[in-house]
């Protein structure tokens, strides 16, 4: 079954780009998300990185106006009814998720894939809800999507090989590079960065440096390309922690314990540069 048609669940920073890469790679996209405004926004954004694309000359100007004739946007999941492949970038939690999941099998035709972006929810619970675990992967892109090259490629306990063949090959032709990655508590890629994240905030929390100073450190110290202080506000404060609890949880070790500061900025929405404050504040 050839993918020629996708649908993105979700337009925050994740889903536009994802909508995005696949217009790009010359993919029929409907991009949906249950709040019109989100919509508007990640369709305004995806628009504007095309334009810079255009100025920095990467792409033509043809090459921009196909891509936004390829993408439209969708105001229901009813919308899955004439898609291949769905990719869900939905808030990372489960019930949430499930709920998606659900509808999905109901509306989207019987041979489509459904594939979902979480950072380290388990890609078997979320097929369980479903009639079709076989088509049911993890594709997990990296932020901000349009640059990373990475996605991890997650099977489920029954995710059958024509799905992950299906997958490997609509990963090649978006230009990414994948890794198969065990269905475990934040795969490969959040089970390592997410606690070095974590472990950055318990330094600011006890005193052991400023929030600009641990940046510094991995920054200058270990050249990453930015501290972790301002990925974790580039990610997500709210998107840090619950990855956090699926490990603790998931691997009921103490070791991976949330940060009590990163819990306290959560609560008070301070969920970084998508809030405007988090560990760093925003225009
Ligand atoms: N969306 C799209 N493109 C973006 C972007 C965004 N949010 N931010 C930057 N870019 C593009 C810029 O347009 C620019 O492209 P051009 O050269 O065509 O202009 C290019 O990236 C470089 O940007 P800048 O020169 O402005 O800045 P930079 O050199 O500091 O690079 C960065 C920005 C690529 C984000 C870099 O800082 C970086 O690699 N940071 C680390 C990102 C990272 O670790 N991502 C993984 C997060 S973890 C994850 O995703 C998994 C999870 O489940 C949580
Ligand atoms: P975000 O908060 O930027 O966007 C989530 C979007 O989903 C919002 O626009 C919201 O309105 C929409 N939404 C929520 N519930 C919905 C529903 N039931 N139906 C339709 N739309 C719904 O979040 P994000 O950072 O884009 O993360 C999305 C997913 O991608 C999460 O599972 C996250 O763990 C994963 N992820 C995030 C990153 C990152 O760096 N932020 C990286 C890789 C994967």
């Amino acid at each position: 079954m050839a993918i020629q048609k996708v649908m993105v669940i979700g337009a925050g920073q994740m889903g536009a780009g994802i909508a995005q890469v696949c217009a790009q790679a010359g993919f029929d996209v409907l991009l949906h998300d249950m709040n019109t405004e989100a919509l508007e926004k990640g369709l305004k954004n995806i628009e504007k990185l095309l334009t810079r694309a255009v100025v920095k000359e990467r792409i033509t100007d043809k090459d921009k106006t196909d891509t936004l004739n390829r993408l439209k946007p969708s105001n229901h999941l009813k919308d899955a009814q004439s898609c291949d492949l769905v990719i869900e970038a939905v808030v990372e939690n489960m019930d949430v998720k499930a709920k998606v999941f659900g509808d999905l099998d109901v509306f989207a035709p019987k041979h489509a894939i459904l594939a979902t972006n979480t950072s380290s929810l388990p890609i078997t619970e979320i097929a369980a809800v479903t009639n079709r675990p076989d088509q049911v992967i993890g594709m997990h892109f990296m932020n901000p999507v349009p640059v990373m090259k990475l996605v991890e490629i997650i099977r489920g306990l029954q995710t059958s090989d024509e799905t992950y063949q299906a997958i490997e090959e609509m990963t090649a032709k978006l230009n990414k590079t994948s890794v198969e990655v065990a269905d475990l508590p934040g795969f490969a890629a959040n089970r390592i960065l997410m606690p070095m994240i974590n472990e950055a905030i318990f330094a600011v929390h006890e005193g052991v440096a400023s929030v600009e100073d641990v940046d510094k450190v991995m920054k200058l110290g270990m050249n990453h390309p930015m501290g972790p202080l301002t990925l974790a506000d580039f990610i997500g404060l709210d998107t840090c922690l619950y990855i956090m609890e699926v490990l603790y949880e998931g691997f009921n070790d103490s070791k991976y314990r949330p940060c009590p500061l990163l819990r306290q900025y959560v609560k008070a929405g301070w969920l970084g540069k998508k809030s405007g404050r988090g560990f760093y504040q925003y225009n």
